[in-house]
């Protein structure tokens, strides 16, 4: 009996598009072992069609959508190209067209998810974005299936692969801030902007993603509040290891009385904490639910093959409800409203780096301001004095972050402040 064929088309052959293509070339001869039928990629929607593609032919590649729109043999669209505009109109007329669509999207979905994912269920279409956080990491899917007979209460992880990779290397290699990020450019990490990676806006886009799934109520990018890894200094990293904490740029997201907490920033982690192992270009996620209790997941986050292995399971899962007639149930539709908790009113322990005049009575008069505003210390060191000015690291007792910040401005106020150096969040568990 002849084997079927399922042609597909890709949106983009860049980093991620490129890997799906040679990952279809690599497991050409196991596909209908895998899947139940040969995978055929039709066509490649990309700009620039002269461009020299290492392994791709030329002649499948295009630079007209409609083409791929109105192709009726193209049953299964795979969005790697990213960005807001063309990629929404695009997905969208390739549901109504009755096409599948996969896409490895996170600036698209944590804006536009909810109304993406409705309209694929009104087009009885399979809309699957398991690349879209995580990389390799399987996530979305135990978020969407295997975790939802738990109430889950929290979502934590280390979600953007640039900004751990750059971590690492200046944590272990003592390298600096832009050469770090230069290799994790070079390794195809980076986002095509990496300021969305190092200000922190990829990994709020994931987390917003995963609070979603997790919580079942619509959470937007605009809904995290979000601080990036610029402000991170070599002497703030050595500082953390003295005290025993390694500095991760952590997305946060957790159901509390009732609302959502979600937040992505900088946070130093005490370095027994399994979050601190994870290096490089990994990422790790922590779940924690009523029933479940608490589930990790870990893997390669970023990057060509990583990313594309994670787009190559969507096809294959899709593959079979085509030819098994069962597309259009996606999970994930939020079917709750529960309403995200302002950051001010969130808790956080702090550490705190000054420089102030060395004079009788400046630390008295610190450890006031602190005091009065409800932040208690729980360590203090002057870490360096040098022409009547001392370095102070201050480790402060969780704190409603709304105290925290009023106590920062009475501290700027000091009239023998020199300098606040760095805030940063402290891991709480
Ligand atoms: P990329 O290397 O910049 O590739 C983008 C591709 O899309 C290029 O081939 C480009 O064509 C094509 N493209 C962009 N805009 C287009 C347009 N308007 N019309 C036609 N073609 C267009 O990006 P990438 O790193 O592969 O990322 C793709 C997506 O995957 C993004 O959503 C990203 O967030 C996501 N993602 C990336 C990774 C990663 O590690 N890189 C991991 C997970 C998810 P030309 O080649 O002709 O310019
Ligand atoms: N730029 C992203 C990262 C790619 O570094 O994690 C994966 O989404």
């Amino acid at each position: 009996m002849e084997e079927k064929t399922i042609k597909i088309a890709l949106l983009g052959a860049g980093t991620v598009g490129s890997g799906v293509y040679a990952l279809s070339e690599m497991l050409k001869d196991e596909m209908p072992k895998k899947s139940g039928a040969k995978l055929e990629i039709k066509k490649i929607l990309v700009r620039d069609t002269k461009k020299e593609r290492e392994g791709i032919p030329r002649k499948i590649l295009t630079a007209d959508w409609a083409e791929i729109r109105d192709d009726d043999e193209i049953k299964l669209v795979v969005e790697v190209m990213g960005g807001i505009e063309p990629a929404r109109t695009f997905i969208t007329e390739a549901l109504k067209a009755g096409k599948q669509v996969i896409t490895a999207n996170k600036d698209l979905l944590a804006e536009y998810g909810q109304e993406l994912l409705t309209l694929a269920e009104q087009c009885s279409c399979d809309l699957h974005f398991e690349a879209a956080v995580g990389g390799a990491i399987p996530i979305i899917r135990p978020l969407k299936q295997s975790l939802t007979g738990s109430v889950l209460t929290e979502v934590m992880g280390i979600v953007n692969g640039t900004t751990n990779y750059i971590l690492t290397k200046m944590t272990e290699d003592g390298m600096d801030y832009s050469e770090a990020l230069e290799q994790a450019q070079k390794l195809g990490y980076a986002e095509p902007d990496p300021t969305a990676d190092v200000e922190g806006y990829d990994a709020a886009r994931k987390i917003a993603i995963m609070a979603s799934l997790a919580f079942n109520s619509k959470v937007t990018f605009a809904d995290v509040y979000t601080e990036g890894i610029t402000k991170i200094t070599q002497r703030d990293i050595q500082y953390a290891k003295e005290f025993g904490y390694v500095i991760k740029l952590l997305g946060v997201a957790k159901l509390r009385d009732g609302r959502i907490e979600v937040k992505v920033h900088p946070m130093l982690i005490p370095d027994s904490h399994p979050l601190a192992a994870v290096r490089d270009s990994f990422n790790a996620v922590f779940v924690h639910g009523e029933a479940c209790d608490d589930a990790m997941f870990m893997g390669r986050g970023a990057g060509k093959m990583p990313t594309a292995s994670a787009v190559m399971g969507d096809i294959i899962a899709i593959m079979r409800n085509i030819l098994h007639d069962n597309c259009g149930w996606n999970g994930g539709v939020a079917y709750k409203n529960i309403p995200v908790k302002p950051v001010e009113e969130t808790e956080s322990r702090y550490y705190l780096r000054l420089k102030m005049e060395d004079k009788p009575g400046a630390l008295a008069h610190l450890a006031g301001i602190l005091g009065g505003n409800d932040v208690s210390i729980a360590q203090m060191v002057q870490k360096r004095r040098y022409n009547g000015i001392a370095e102070l690291v201050i480790i402060t007792d969780s704190v409603r972050e709304r105290h925290f910040d009023d106590a920062l401005l009475a501290v700027k106020e000091m009239s023998v402040l020199k300098e606040v150096s760095s805030v940063i969040r402290v891991y709480e568990g």
